[in-house]
């Protein structure tokens, strides 16, 4: 592994590195598009396939202007987002829920890219790489743009119609639960509907005193007057 000896060693390494980031991303891009259920968040993935395309040729512009080969050298950061976020993805269904899956993974791709782009920026700022910079801090622009509109599109419907999905299909899954509690319900409802009987009959006096034993003390009026004439001796 080469030494890191200069800021200006670091701004290459970045850019080559940023180089390989965009390149994956272009492969990225296309496959979260056709899995997006939303028009728009379908739309913005198209739009930001453009502007990626477009950062590439900047960096290449970059890497020449400091007097390198634009050869990019493998991002391991892209690789890790993009693999985990299509983890999550494949085992998300389609529609809402999926797309909301999809934007907390190309947020979380921006946000990165924020960072480098952001720190190579000052950097050639510092060494007074002005065209560098320059060039950089547009497509910074561009990735701020694509992550605030990310964020709209959450905001706006996909957030709330993933949490409607949730809801619908939790709904579905209490309902399925409730036929089944509801077939053995049934079941020992009529197994319990004797043993009901007899205790109601209990309470008003209809039985005789060996099913009085399980009479539940209840109300004053479910007592007998025998058992309210003890409470009231012992209340004075
Ligand atoms: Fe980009």
């Amino acid at each position: 592994m080469a030494t890191v000896a200069s800021l200006q060693t670091h701004l290459v390494e970045e850019l080559a590195d940023l180089l390989d980031a965009e390149d994956q991303l272009t492969e990225a891009l296309p496959k979260l598009a056709r899995s997006a259920s939303s028009k728009v968040l379908r739309l913005a993935f198209q739009k930001h396939l453009k502007e990626t395309r477009g950062h590439i040729t900047r960096l290449k512009q970059a890497l020449r202007a400091i007097g390198e080969k634009p050869a990019p050298k493998t991002c391991k950061g892209m690789k890790g987002l993009l693999q985990e976020g299509e983890t999550v993805m494949n085992k998300t269904p389609e529609g809402a829920l999926r797309d909301a899956v999809m934007i907390t993974g190309a947020q979380k791709v921006e946000h990165y890219e924020m960072a480098s782009y952001g720190t190579a920026r000052t950097y050639a700022e510092v060494l007074g790489e002005t065209t560098i910079a320059r060039l950089l801090a547009q497509t910074l622009r561009e990735e701020k743009g694509a992550d605030r509109t990310l964020t709209q599109i959450a905001e706006k419907s996909v957030n709330e119609d993933a949490a409607e999905e949730w809801q619908a299909s939790e709904e579905e899954g209490v309902l399925s639960r409730s036929a089944e509690w509801a077939g053995s319900a049934a079941t020992s409802a009529s197994r319990n509907l004797a043993s009901g009987v007899r205790r109601v009959a209990s309470a008003v006096g209809m039985v005789d005193g060996r099913r009085s034993t399980t009479r539940r003390r209840g109300s004053r009026a479910q007592r007998s007057p025998r058992s309210r004439r003890r409470t009231a001796a012992k209340k004075r």
